[in-house]
């Protein structure tokens, strides 16, 4: 077969580009410890309040780990204070009481949706003690500019 010159240059570029787009996600998963978005358990979006998973919203901090139980709704974040330890994973569960938001923590890899009927779990360790902006990075209605919530991460955190 009698390939010209340019069209290999160009198909041999091509493939490149794939292996480099590729290579992003490979990067970011075992690099940055980036983690899609666990969209598989299902809540009824009507009942968060009542459900039992979302009943107590907070930090728990038991056998399990640290665990940050929170909820996103027009607009704010319920709690809109959470404090978390240093140096310890931390894992974050969340939902949505009305449409589709975000979940940003500033400065941080801790970046998810949050859409209505679903619960959204990562786990993410922060090593810098200080104070976080979380805000909601999803356009939900009006307020959505003034969605925003605080993480304290604390030093001291780690327990014998
Ligand atoms: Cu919630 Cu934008």
């Amino acid at each position: 077969m009698n390939v010209p010159f340019y069209e290999k240059l160009w198909m041999w570029a091509a493939g490149v580009l794939v292996v480099a787009f590729l290579a992003t996600i490979v990067v970011g998963v075992a690099g940055s410890a980036l983690q899609p978005p666990s969209h598989v358990e299902t809540i009824d979006p009507t009942k968060v309040w009542n459900d039992p998973r979302f009943g107590a919203r907070g930090v728990t901090d038991d056998a399990h780990g640290v665990t940050v139980i929170a909820v996103g709704m027009m607009f704010a974040f319920v709690p809109n204070e959470i404090r978390v330890p240093a140096g310890r994973p931390v894992t974050f569960r969340l939902t949505s009481a009305d449409v589709t938001h975000g979940f940003l923590i500033v400065g941080t890899n801790g970046n998810t949706m949050v859409v209505p009927g679903y619960v959204s779990q990562f786990t993410t360790v922060f090593r810098e003690p200080g104070e976080y902006l979380i805000v909601c990075n999803e356009y939900c209605g009006l307020g959505h500019h003034l969605m925003s919530a605080k993480l304290i991460v604390e030093t001291g955190g780690a327990r014998p």
